[in-house]
């Protein structure tokens, strides 16, 4: 898995078996800082876009096969024991308005290279059948994280936020909510020259501006009822610049942006599901303190915690849901939610290379 953030790789060994899904062993790869430039310039129109996406694509997938083999070899696992690999490549653009989405990986190049099958391009079939492609991880949150009679909400807070609704009776449904990580890095980037703002520390040493916050609330997306799905598209700087005035303290943008963040996510975790009891926390955000002492705030009195209280630590859990939809897709079993992105029916995702 490698997310919108573009912080790295998460690599996960998992069992999504009778016994499963548990994580049996994993890895975080950083990207390489002149990949992770290129991937992101691809975010945009540029020149001879066709021949460096494909490029981009054969490097980052060497990338996860390193990522593999030495994960399997940490595990003491030979590669004849893995069914398959399920990689979601690295998303450049997302328009399925327009019918599409692009997720930069090379199958070929990973089932070669690992000699393992490999399941990809998981998201364009519920496009073509006029679904959003995102998000997928309901089904897999639906899977693992049910919790009886207890209404639940899990809450990925990865580069976009998207939530699961669980609730004891009745359909699960979800939706991307609004921004995650992708301006918190991206402003702290430029103001402070790290790649993210480590627990929240600096944001929270600013004061939230009501009236920026305001206008960032005012964005259509927030108003728009799902399904849908948002991008670095959606919620990119360009959004950002565009709402500010240009007299704002950079540390109260940050405090004003996480406030964002919390606001939009317990909205569509509570207000949206006002039996919401407990709410859960996973992707690398949750692992950012002030964001998640903001969320408390916002949630109570219902409880609040991460997915580590469930057996799936935080970072593991989006590539672990990508192991099991590649289980899905190798069952022969449908495994987008219709009713959270909106496609005409059940449809069987992903695309199989060979070993
Ligand atoms: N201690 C921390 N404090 C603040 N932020 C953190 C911390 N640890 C991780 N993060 C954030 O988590 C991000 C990585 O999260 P994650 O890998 O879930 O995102 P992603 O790759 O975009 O995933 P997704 O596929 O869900 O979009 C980092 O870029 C950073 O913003
Ligand atoms: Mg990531």
């Amino acid at each position: 898995m490698s997310g919108t953030s573009l912080d790295g790789i998460d690599v996960v060994l998992g069992d999504v078996g009778a016994a499963g899904p548990v994580v049996k062993g994993s890895l975080h790869l950083p990207l390489a800082s002149d990949l992770r430039a290129e991937l992101l310039a691809l975010n945009q129109q540029g020149n001879d876009e066709l021949r460096r996406a494909a490029l981009a694509a054969n490097e980052l997938t060497r990338s996860y096969a390193a990522g593999v083999c030495a994960l399997l070899a940490d595990c003491e696992v030979h590669a004849d024991a893995i069914t398959a690999i399920g990689c979601h490549g690295q998303t450049v653009r997302h328009e399925p308005a327009a019918g599409y989405t692009i997720q930069l990986m090379n199958g070929a190049l990973l089932a070669e290279l690992t000699g393992i099958d490999v399941v990809c391009d998981f998201r364009s079939r519920d496009v073509a059948a006029g679904g959003q492609g995102a998000p997928l991880v309901p089904a897999f949150h639906h899977a693992i994280f049910s919790g009886g009679a207890v209404h639940r909400v899990i809450v990925n807070i990865g580069g976009i936020s998207n939530v699961t609704d669980l609730p004891s009776s009745g359909p699960v449904t979800g939706f991307d909510c609004g921004p995650g990580n992708v301006l918190l890095d991206a402003w702290a980037q430029r103001h402070t020259g790290q790649p993210f703002d480590r627990d929240g520390a600096w944001g929270k040493s600013g004061r939230v501006l009501p009236e920026l916050l305001q206008r960032l609330l005012a964005a259509e997306y927030f108003q728009r009822l799902p399904p849908k799905s948002a991008g670095r598209q959606t919620f990119g700087m360009d959004w950002l610049s565009c709402a500010l005035i240009g007299r704002e303290e950079a540390a109260d943008v940050q405090a004003t942006l996480m406030e964002l963040t919390a606001r939009t996510i317990a909205d569509a975790a509570c207000r949206l599901s006002p039996q919401t009891g407990e709410v859960y926390l996973c992707g690398g955000g949750a692992r950012n303190v002030a964001l998640s002492d903001a969320l408390a705030c916002a949630v109570a009195p219902r409880k609040l915690a991460t997915t580590d209280v469930l057996g799936v630590s935080a970072e593991h859990v989006e590539a672990l849901a990508f192991a099991w939809l590649a289980g899905e897709a190798c069952a022969g079993r449908s495994a987008n939610l219709p009713a959270v992105t909106g496609a005409h029916g059940p449809r069987i995702l992903g695309a199989l290379y060979r070993a």
